[in-house]
């Protein structure tokens, strides 16, 4: 069994984030390559504060107890689906925080992004590729970006309101690029078990 993740990349309240991660999560479920077995994780579960710990994720030690529940959340799957919005044009800060918490849990596994925002939040998934490399995490080409205007409609809502979200509407391609994205994540989190399996042993091995 390939297990992925969707994982949440805000955390505010009326966020957009809630109806865009179900969709990816009910599509995928209904997309998902034969053996795929799709969670999601919703940032907004862990209240992780601004980065505390002592030591950098990469020495693998974890003195709070945020930090070890958000492994444990992550370190369990085989692949990713990043569903994030773009802050001024950048990394939501919620996403990149918790993104810096770890990183062996990141390490030789596929990620795809799902991104929205007024043109489709595809400067956050740009810098997202960026850190992704530095985590060994690798990132699939094809990506759903969906448009704060044309995939939400707005019909007989108050725009003079701040909070107002609109009613998620994604336009019927996206699910293609969905599919699309759900399977090349699939192929290469699962051509990467050995990968992992090579990084446990020589991680047991240095530990004596
Ligand atoms: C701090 C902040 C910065 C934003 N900057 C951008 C931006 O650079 N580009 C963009 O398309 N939308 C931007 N927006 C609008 C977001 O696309 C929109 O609020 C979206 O719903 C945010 O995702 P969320 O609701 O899941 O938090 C910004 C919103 C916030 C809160």
């Amino acid at each position: 069994m390939t297990r992925l993740a969707i994982v949440t990349g805000s955390t505010r309240t009326h966020r957009r984030a809630e109806a865009v991660a179900d969709w990816v999560l009910t599509s995928a479920r209904k997309a998902a390559p034969e053996g795929v077995e799709v969670e999601l994780v919703d940032l907004a579960d862990f209240a992780l504060p601004v980065l505390d710990e002592p030591a950098p994720a990469a020495w693998g030690i974890y003195a709070h107890e945020h930090t070890k529940r958000w492994s444990q959340a992550i370190a369990g799957f085989d692949g990713y689906v990043f569903v994030t919005p773009e802050y001024n044009h950048g990394v939501p800060g919620p996403l990149k925080n918790a993104i810096d918490y770890l990183y062996s849990e990141w390490n030789h596994k596929a990620v795809g992004f799902v991104s929205y925002g007024v043109n489709g939040g595809v400067r956050a998934v740009e810098q997202l590729r960026q850190i992704a490399a530095e985590l060994k995490l690798a990132d699939v080409a094809a990506q759903v970006a969906l448009n704060s205007f044309t995939d939400f409609d707005y019909t007989d809502i108050d725009m003079t309101d701040p909070t107002v979200t609109g009613v998620f509407a994604p336009d019927e391609r996206h699910l293609d690029d969905l599919a699309a994205l759900l399977d090349q994540v699939t192929v290469w989190s699962r051509a990467l078990a050995p990968v992992r399996a090579r990084a446990a042993e020589e991680l047991t091995a240095a530990q004596g």
